[in-house]
């Protein structure tokens, strides 16, 4: 690269930091699996789009490629080629609907845990960019209380925990809440965790679960816990997730979809989206990467 080259790119660089604040970094997760995380992570992104946010969302579970498959759309190139095919960030977002990107976590992602020091400086590094290319990055992990996972919501400025009404799917989500508190005490106070009740029969279901599990993380883990609505059972979503098409998109009059509409009002304006210092991705990725080399 020339001397010109590298003071364009640097310029870029200082417009692009000049013009944008740190993103937003939302986690998505779950005790137990299966319960809507990545259709909530699909369908979140395309409101905040039409409230005019830019919007990345990073599939975290590696291997797993879900968000690919509810777009119906499949990405050339993912994480993997990020760290050992020396690619740059740009070149690894796949373009999905009304101009929404997400970082397909691929599969033989599992390499991720094997990465050198080298390696990590290298991801981190490249990730930085993520930064100045959205408002809001989504980050849709895997369920359970692994360490990675933990460590994505330790880091993140906002988490959506998703239960269903079944009670095997609630004692998971307070397991998670448990987990985070014996991990990091003090950085739990700085997280705000949105608790999304998903496929519930009424308002007033989703209304008692979210009362029930606030209350005893409340009293047993000092946690509370933010209501920011709650999805309905809806055979559109099963629909719409056969066709590969979002169902904010495919079925946006469905009762879904308008909860969904509810749900990312209330994330952006209820709470301290504005005027909040976000942490932004490099906090996420350096927590992250110090994981992995303790490992
Ligand atoms: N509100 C809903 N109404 C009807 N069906 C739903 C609803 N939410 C989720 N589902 C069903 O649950 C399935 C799993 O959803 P999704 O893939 O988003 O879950 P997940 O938590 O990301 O799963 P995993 O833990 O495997 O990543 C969907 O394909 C759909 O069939
Ligand atoms: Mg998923």
């Amino acid at each position: 690269m020339d001397q010109a080259t590298n003071l364009r790119n640097l310029m870029r660089k200082k417009q692009l930091v000049s013009k944008r604040s740190s993103s937003k970094v939302i986690t998505v997760t779950s005790g137990k699996g299966g319960v809507g995380k990545s259709n909530v992570s699909v369908n979140l992104a395309i409101n905040f789009r039409k409230l005019g946010k830019k919007v990345i969302i990073f599939d975290a579970d590696f291997g797993l490629a879900n968000i690919e498959v509810i777009f119906g759309i499949i990405p050339r190139y993912n994480l993997f080629d990020m760290i050992y095919n020396g690619m740059s960030i740009e070149d690894v977002l796949t373009p999905g609907p009304l101009g929404i990107e997400f970082i397909s976590g691929g599969s033989g992602i599992q390499e991720l845990v094997n990465l050198t020091r080298d390696q990590i400086a290298f991801l981190n590094d490249r990730l930085l960019d993520l930064d100045h290319l959205a408002d809001i990055i989504i980050i849709d992990t895997g369920a359970g209380i692994s360490d990675s996972v933990l460590e994505f919501i330790i880091a993140s400025d906002e988490v959506i925990l998703v239960t269903t009404p079944e009670p095997t799917s609630i004692t998971d989500a307070y397991a998670v809440l448990k987990a985070l508190k014996n991990r990091k005490r003090e950085e739990c106070k700085s997280i705000d965790i949105n608790l999304l009740v998903n496929r519930v029969a009424n308002d007033s279901q989703g209304q008692e679960i979210y009362n029930k599990l606030n209350k005893v993380s409340n009293k047993f883990l000092d946690i509370q816990l933010n209501n920011i609505g709650f999805l309905p059972q809806d055979n559109n979503l099963t629909k719409a997730v056969i066709q590969q098409k979002p169902v904010s998109i495919l079925f946006p009059k469905s009762k879904v979809s308008k909860a969904f509409e509810t749900v990312s009002n209330n994330l952006l304006t209820n709470n301290s989206y504005n005027g909040k210092k976000n942490k932004g991705i490099k906090t996420v990725f350096n927590n992250l990467m110090k994981l992995k080399k303790k490992n």
